[in-house]
């Protein structure tokens, strides 16, 4: 049984070609845009479309695309394209692997790897169409100020699609045509299969071609038609990096406005970057100089940036995370970060606790209300709740070969300069006097100090650096202060 929201019999995606231009020992389509490989957010359009099947063809890195293509969608079947070039042959490989000659029918969907902004929504618009007119092939085509390098759209007098001809095997009359192909069809199954079996390589460049399809069908006695879309954008593909950055400009555009209809404020469109997988809501607030990336989300009312990076980060409602660069981490409601912090994967701030100025933190839980105010470093540690940890604190949590944790009870007060050399645990309600180095188990109340007592050497500077500057306002004052106490020695 066939549910009533099922999309076409198939789509098959291609993404055999090599892409040289991109001049990069990735393939092509392993470049990102919005957090996401083209070739990523390509399935995700042909996915949406609620295809039965969904193949896409590869050849060129074979191992590295299908690897990747595997991991993002496991039930798309990859499809191997053999020495035969051309957008037909790789249809046709296609065909074969979805076993069509045992009878697929239906509408076929054609797309391109390399074509990230076209969305699941224009697909489903060229699919209606298609179905609604029925249609033996219905391509989706733009109209182009520069149409160099396409496939042009030959229509007859009546207007009706006769064909594609290809820019290499154009008239001089036929390339001041602008209306261009976008690549993207679709096709009856049993008109496909059977034109693709008359196609041959007989052209400029010696390819089987998808687009002969067109007028084979045509001849067929089928009917060819265009969906023509103004957002030039969506048929757009990248081919070297020029085009790849102004794709992901035109992507992040998008997405920005998108949330910003959503309720999200944006201070400064233009330098805020917000990956398709970032999930934002009503009343958060973003600041200039942002990015967010992968699976980071932030609830009501939190204020992330200027100049803050999060990756795989939660943010709780009404937090403030300001230049912070973040990954793998999670902020309580009402939790203050930054300026200048660096969460690494493994932070858990809890509710109304704080990570300050120069910070840097991994592998840690901070409790209910607890602070970690100015300068330090705390990882692989587990805090309680309404604790003060002073200023310049660390957890020496390595010992040259392994990890060790430490454990800080709650309503724990620290010194400045306390360091916790782990393994070690510190009960509740402890205190740390400034510079403690805490290398037994503090229990719960005590005072933790290491007292090394201080000794001044009265004088030392004037006799060992005789005629600086230091010394010469030493002397001055030791002349000035006859009140000046003889010993000022501590821990008498
Ligand atoms: C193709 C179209 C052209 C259209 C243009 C839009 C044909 C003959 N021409 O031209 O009308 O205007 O796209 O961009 O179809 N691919 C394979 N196997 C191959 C060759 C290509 O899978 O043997 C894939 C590529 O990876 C790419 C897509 O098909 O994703 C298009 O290939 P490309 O070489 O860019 O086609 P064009 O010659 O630009
Ligand atoms: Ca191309």
């Amino acid at each position: 049984m066939i549910p009533e929201n099922a999309g076409p019999a198939a789509v098959i995606v291609l993404a055999a070609g090599a892409g040289t231009r991109m001049k990069s020992r990735t393939p092509k389509i392993l470049h990102e845009i919005g957090g996401l490989s083209m070739v990523g957010h390509a399935l995700r359009a042909a996915r949406s479309i609620n295809p039965q099947r969904l193949a896409i063809v590869v050849r060129h890195e074979r191992d590295l695309v299908a690897g990747h293509v595997s991991a993002l969608d496991p039930d798309a079947v990859i499809v191997d394209q053999d020495d035969v070039p051309g957008t037909g042959r790789a249809v046709e490989a296609a065909l074969e692997a979805l076993h069509a000659e045992q009878g697929l029918t239906g509408t076929v969907v054609v797309t391109y790897g390399d074509v990230p902004l076209l969305s699941g929504e224009l697909l489903d618009e060229l699919v209606a169409a298609h179905e609604r007119d029925g249609n033996a092939v219905t391509v989706l085509t733009a109209v182009l100020d520069d149409a160099t390098g396409y496939g042009r759209i030959l229509r007859g007098e009546d207007g009706s699609v006769t064909g594609i001809r290809e820019h290499k095997d154009s008239s001089e009359a036929e390339r001041l045509i602008r209306e261009v192909n976008s690549g993207i069809y679709a096709f009856d199954a049993e008109v496909l299969r059977e034109a693709l079996g008359k196609v041959t390589t007989d052209n400029a460049q010696g390819e089987k071609y998808l687009t002969d399809v067109l007028s084979l069908a045509r001849a067929a006695g089928g009917r060819v038609a265009a969906v023509v879309t103004a957002d030039r954008w969506q048929v757009e593909g990248a081919n070297d990096r020029v085009q790849l950055a102004a794709l992901g400009a035109e992507l992040n555009r998008r997405t920005v406005e998108a949330w910003m209809r959503a309720g999200v404020t944006v201070v400064d469109p233009a330098t805020t970057w917000i990956d398709a997988s970032v999930t934002l809501d009503e009343d958060v607030r973003l600041l200039p100089n942002t990015q967010l990336h992968g699976a980071t989300a932030v609830a009501r009312d939190a204020v992330v940036g200027p100049d803050t990076t999060l990756t795989d980060v939660t943010v709780g409602e009404g937090a403030t995370v300001i230049r912070t660069h973040g990954s793998g981490s999670v902020i309580g409601a009402h939790a203050a970060v930054g300026p200048f912090t660096y969460l690494r994967p493994g932070t858990v701030l809890g509710e109304q606790g704080k990570i300050g100025a120069f910070y840097e933190t991994k592998n840690v839980t901070i409790g209910r209300g607890s602070k970690l105010s100015h300068l330090g470093y705390a990882g692989d540690a587990e805090i309680g709740e309404d604790t003060n940890i002073g200023c310049g604190n660390i957890t020496a949590n390595y010992d040259g070969e392994k990890k060790h944790r430490t454990v800080i009870g709650s309503g724990v007060r620290t010194g400045s300069n306390t360091v916790f050399v782990a393994p070690v645990t510190v009960g509740d309600g402890a205190y740390s006097g400034a510079g403690a180095v805490i290398r037994k188990d503090v229990p719960a109340g005590a005072l933790a100090l290491s007292v090394a007592a201080q000794r001044n050497a009265e004088g030392w500077v004037p006799a060992n650096r005789p005629g600086t500057r230091s010394a010469e306002l030493a002397q001055a004052a030791t002349k000035n202060s006859s009140s000046t106490p003889a010993s000022t020695e501590e821990g008498k």
